[in-house]
């Protein structure tokens, strides 16, 4: 068997509060990859409750932002009758590789893992054994349809590097078997990831050094995908900036985190670079360049957000989506976990 064939894997945690560094960071770009490639897009419910209770919402809460990944994931442009979308619970071949590669990763690799640290905090013997293997469930996501590229924000690369690590480890490990049961590149591709643009790592409003995200305490930190135009406007307005006019020049931006981040997020919504922005806003207030940008923002996010309310009013269609996209992910996870179980030399029915 030749070469893998290209096929597109993302995930985004259904753990509420869905903003716009999900959306440019990942969401955008999946919706991008569509006519290039063949695209698998998963609501990773099993990687939420990695975290405790508090932090995810109980279960009424879970199943409602389950719904709401998927349904933005449609209002931002994902067709899910062309390509494949659908909740990792419904399809156990994730949780079942994951065990696998749990055998297959080293302590040594989960235990440099800066997601895990930052997630854990100082409390570390009191996270949970989920949130530390968290990666090798994250690789299973990806292998189990032997995926060839990755679209991710910048927050993902290493653990894509940890995909890559354990996909090379089973590779090498099995490599007789595999040769043997006529595999001649190896079982598993090594992943690549996709991971640019200008708004890898949107940054948080309030503090242009810190990454936007969902679990900040305060709500002006970030634009979520269903505020509407109002929220929009206030929390751009009132976002931290410096005292001078934007610069004209890109390298002068990089001393200026604020305004790096608000340049990086009108290119990402204007499909601009950086420099076309200064070519446009250099010297100018911010005042001046905030309107224009809380305008293209609305104009871009309010069909969205408003897509996003209309699919949350027939949750039955939603169910019914994931429940066809899970049935198609299945029928190709079923076989390549199949040939897992029979590489690694479980005895089969
Ligand atoms: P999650 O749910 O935290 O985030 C979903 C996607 O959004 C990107 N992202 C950002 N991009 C730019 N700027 C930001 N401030 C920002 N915040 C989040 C993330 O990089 C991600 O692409 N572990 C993953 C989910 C996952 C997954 C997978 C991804 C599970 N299995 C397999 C890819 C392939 C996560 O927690 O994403």
């Amino acid at each position: 068997m030749a070469a893998f064939q290209e096929r597109v894997f993302s995930g985004v945690q259904p753990t509420g509060n869905l903003h716009l560094g999900n959306y440019l960071g990942a969401i955008k770009r999946f919706v991008e990859l569509q006519d290039r490639y063949e695209c698998i897009y998963c609501v990773v419910d099993l990687h939420a409750i990695t975290q405790p209770v508090s932090v995810w919402g109980g279960p009424k809460e879970l199943a409602s932002n389950i719904r709401e990944v998927t349904a933005a994931f449609i209002a931002c442009g994902i067709d899910p009758k062309a390509h494949i979308v659908f909740n990792q619970s419904q399809v156990h071949e994730h949780a079942e590789l994951a065990w696998i590669f749990n055998c297959i990763a080293r302590m040594g690799w989960l235990n440099r893992m800066t997601q895990f640290k930052e997630k854990a905090g100082k409390d570390r013997e009191n996270a949970s054994v989920g949130l530390y293997a968290y990666p090798c469930l994250m690789a299973a996501d990806i292998l189990a349809y032997r995926a060839t590229h990755v679209p991710v924000g910048e927050d993902q690369k290493q653990h894509l590097e940890l995909t890559r690590d354990i996909a090379q480890k089973f590779n090498n490990d099995f490599a007789e078997r595999i040769a043997e049961l006529g595999y001649t590149d190896g079982f598993f591709p090594l992943t690549e990831p996709l991971i640019s643009g200008p708004a890898t790592r949107v940054m948080s409003l309030r503090d242009g050094t810190k990454k936007m995200s969902k679990s900040d305490p305060s709500d002006y930190s970030r634009i979520n995908l269903t505020d509407d135009a109002d929220a929009i406007a206030q929390k751009f307005r009132k976002a931290k900036t410096d005292p001078h006019p934007l610069p004209a020049d890109e390298k002068e931006l990089e001393k200026r985190p604020e305004a790096e981040n608000l340049v990086g997020i009108y290119a990402a919504l204007a499909d601009k670079t950086p420099a076309d922005v200064l070519r446009e806003f250099g010297g100018a207030q911010f005042s001046t360049f905030k309107n224009a940008l809380v305008d293209l923002s609305v104009a871009k996010l309010g069909p969205i957000g408003g897509e996003m309310k209309r699919l949350a009013q027939d949750p039955g269609y939603i169910d019914g989506v994931l429940a066809d996209g899970a049935g198609r992910a299945q029928v190709i996870a079923a076989p390549v976990l199949q040939a897992v179980k029979d590489i690694v030399g479980f005895v089969r029915r």
